[in-house]
């Protein structure tokens, strides 16, 4: 699928500008009718397809080139969009409607049979969630459809957080963009199956365990299972993710990456270092980026995806980046960080 151009409508977070109800309205009616179009969440920049419609499912995987076993998440603008959906409501799934609706939280329920095929990749579960982002509501009213939407990047690559990401990645592969301006969570939403007694969480994100377990009680985490022969509970696990194109490597300790930067310069590769305010005049590499800082890793979590496309705009070779408490959203930054340096810690 190409495109001679992918359209572009500028309008603000809130929709207060004249005209911008007007653009989205648009927008909407292009994915009501099967297109394909990204669009700002409160975590990162989705690429939205009526779920109910599954040649337009299909040019999602087509655009993103992504293999056609890993399920799409569901996006609903209001929780009675879930009854034609899912088969039923557990409590426990329920009580975390109520306390993260809308917000980054994915829910995985036992499927109803409307939605495309394709979005559930042949499960008979799928994977919902209520963003709360204003544009992101917006459009999914106006399509009057649910919208699938994985995250709008080539796969593989970084999520995006600011439309250029999408447009580097994504350009003349679909249709249209909506560019709100920079998403605010940074990372994906917390994906937690509720078919599953206790619920499993498959993948950290915007909403903590902590705050997850405050609510519902002990949860379990499932673990990474890239280097594992075992089939994936989640598909999107056993997938390389999140990864720039230089080679990503964590170490905790700065003084060891001092001297892993002066080894690597020694031997003529073009050196990144990932860090924060804290550690950011300590290294002598070629393009040291700061994320954050390790007072509110909120803030890191906002902008790490845009630091490690950073690297790939510079071209550099290698990366040495620092690691992160894996308390609260520091867990999540972690798993996006050791599936960026997947093998190479
Ligand atoms: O924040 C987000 O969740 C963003 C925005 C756009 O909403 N979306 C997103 O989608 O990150 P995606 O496709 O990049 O990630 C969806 C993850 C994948 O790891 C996929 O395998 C998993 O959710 N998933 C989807 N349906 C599933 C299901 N039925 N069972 C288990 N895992 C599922
Ligand atoms: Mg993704």
């Amino acid at each position: 699928m190409s495109y001679k151009q992918t359209t572009c409508w500028h309008v603000d977070h809130f929709l207060g500008k004249d005209g911008d109800v007007e653009k989205i309205k648009e927008a909407a009616l292009w994915i009501r009718r099967g297109e394909v179009v990204a669009f700002p969440t409160e975590t990162v920049y989705g690429l939205g397809a009526n779920a109910l419609d599954e040649e337009a499912v299909k040019k999602i995987f087509i655009a993103k080139g992504r293999p056609s076993d890993n399920p799409l998440i569901v996006h609903i603008a209001k929780e009675s969009a879930l009854t034609d959906l899912v088969e039923r409501v557990p409590e426990k799934a329920k009580r975390l409607i109520d306390a993260f609706w809308p917000g980054p939280l994915t829910i995985i329920f036992k499927k109803s049979t409307r939605v495309a095929p394709s979005v559930t990749a042949g499960l008979d579960t799928i994977a919902i969630r209520m963003p709360d982002h204003p544009v992101a509501q917006k459009i999914i009213e106006e399509a009057r459809v649910p919208v699938a939407a994985p995250s709008a990047n080539v796969s593989g690559k970084p999520s995006p957080t600011k439309a250029t990401h999408v447009i580097n990645d994504l350009n003349g592969k679909i249709a249209g963009i909506v560019d709100a301006g920079p998403t605010g969570v940074g990372l994906e939403s917390t994906v937690i199956d509720c078919t599953k007694e206790p619920p499993v969480i498959y993948r950290p994100g915007g909403v903590t365990k902590e705050a997850i377990e405050a609510v519902i009680g002990k949860v379990d985490v499932a673990r990474n299972a890239e280097n594992d022969e075992e089939t994936p509970l989640s598909p999107g696990m056993k997938y390389t993710h999140y990864a720039p194109d230089g080679a990503l490597y964590l170490v905790s300790d700065p003084t060891k990456i001092e001297q892993l930067v002066r080894t690597a310069k020694k031997d003529g590769k073009k050196v990144g270092v990932l860090t924060t305010e804290e550690g950011k005049r300590l290294y002598d590499a070629d393009v040291v980026v700061s994320c954050g800082t390790r007072t509110d890793l909120q803030t890191v979590a906002t902008s790490l995806y845009d630091s490690l496309r950073t690297f790939d705009r510079y071209g550099v070779d290698v990366i040495y980046a620092e690691t992160f408490p894996q308390e609260g959203v520091g867990a999540a930054i972690m798993n996006r960080l050791e599936k960026a340096a997947l093998g190479k810690m």
